[in-house]
């Protein structure tokens, strides 16, 4: 089972494009020029966590800070922000590509880290609108429902709690296609947010959307309610009265 951006990086390979799969700390733009003399035309923020027990509103275990917005949130803004400094280096139209999701478009109090971060994600990128125009580097965000990834599979519990079923995934090869699409169709346009479902894809505008019919936007039901919030019900039963 491979995620996302694994899929994207195959549709582009098939392209004969070249690809480097870099953390931010390796200095990848510096890679990039030392094998190619150039630096890369489309930037991927393919990296992120549902939420993960080490760093979970509800369970809580850090103590000042939450490295799922560090993941979620700083490494995407960052990595835009080294994309424009290198291309306008070279004077050269690129685009970002960042994966959000369909959690930056809602809440869900079972998993509102993850939410806020996905919700940061696109609000920088609707406003990242003018760039461009202005700079000619066109960032965009592709936001998924469900996909079937290591994302869920190694949570295999968080399946079970979310009431996954695949009538309502979509493949990683069908989100990584969508943004081969996206990056590379003139249509779609800087500050772009893609949302892709089972129920098919289209552009979210900044105001005044209905939700798409899936079962976590239509009506839920009640079991499948309690199952989500069962973890939560019983971590905060442990908490109330439990005097610090
Ligand atoms: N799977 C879904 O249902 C779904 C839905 C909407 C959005 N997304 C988003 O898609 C993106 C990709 O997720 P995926 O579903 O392909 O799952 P995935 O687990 O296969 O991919 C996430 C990748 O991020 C990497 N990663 C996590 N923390 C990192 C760190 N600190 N440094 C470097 N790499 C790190 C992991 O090693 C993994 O390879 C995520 O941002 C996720 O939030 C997934």
């Amino acid at each position: 089972m491979l995620g996302i951006s694994f899929e994207f990086i195959r549709f582009a390979h098939a392209k004969r494009a070249k690809i480097l799969i870099a953390d931010l700390q390796l200095g990848l733009i510096a890679i990039s020029v030392s094998i190619w003399n150039d630096v890369p035309d489309i930037y991927i923020a393919g990296a992120g966590v549902f939420e993960p027990k080490w760093s979970s509103f509800w369970q809580d275990p850090e103590n000042e800070t939450y490295d799922s917005i560090a993941i979620n949130v700083n490494h995407p803004i960052k990595l835009t922000r080294i994309a424009i400094q290198a291309l306008l280096s070279r004077d050269k139209r690129g685009v970002v590509c960042i994966i959000g999701s369909i959690a930056g478009l809602a809440g869900n109090y079972a998993v509102p880290l993850y939410c806020a971060s996905k919700h940061a994600v696109t609000g920088f990128v609707r406003s990242m609108v003018p760039c461009e125009e202005l700079e000619g580097v066109k960032i965009t965000a592709i936001c998924p429902c469900l996909v079937r990834t290591p994302l869920w599979t190694d949570q295999s519990e968080r399946m079970e709690q979310f009431s996954i079923d695949d009538a309502e995934t979509v493949t990683a090869a069908q989100v990584g296609k969508a943004m081969i699409t996206l990056v590379e169709d003139g249509q779609y346009k800087g500050g772009t947010v893609l949302e892709i479902t089972a129920f098919g894809t289209r552009v979210i505008p900044e105001w005044n959307i209905s939700p798409p019919p899936t079962k976590f936007t239509g009506i839920v039901s009640q079991t499948a309610i309690d199952r989500n919030l069962a973890p939560i019900r019983a971590r905060l039963k442990k908490e109330r009265r439990a005097l610090l």
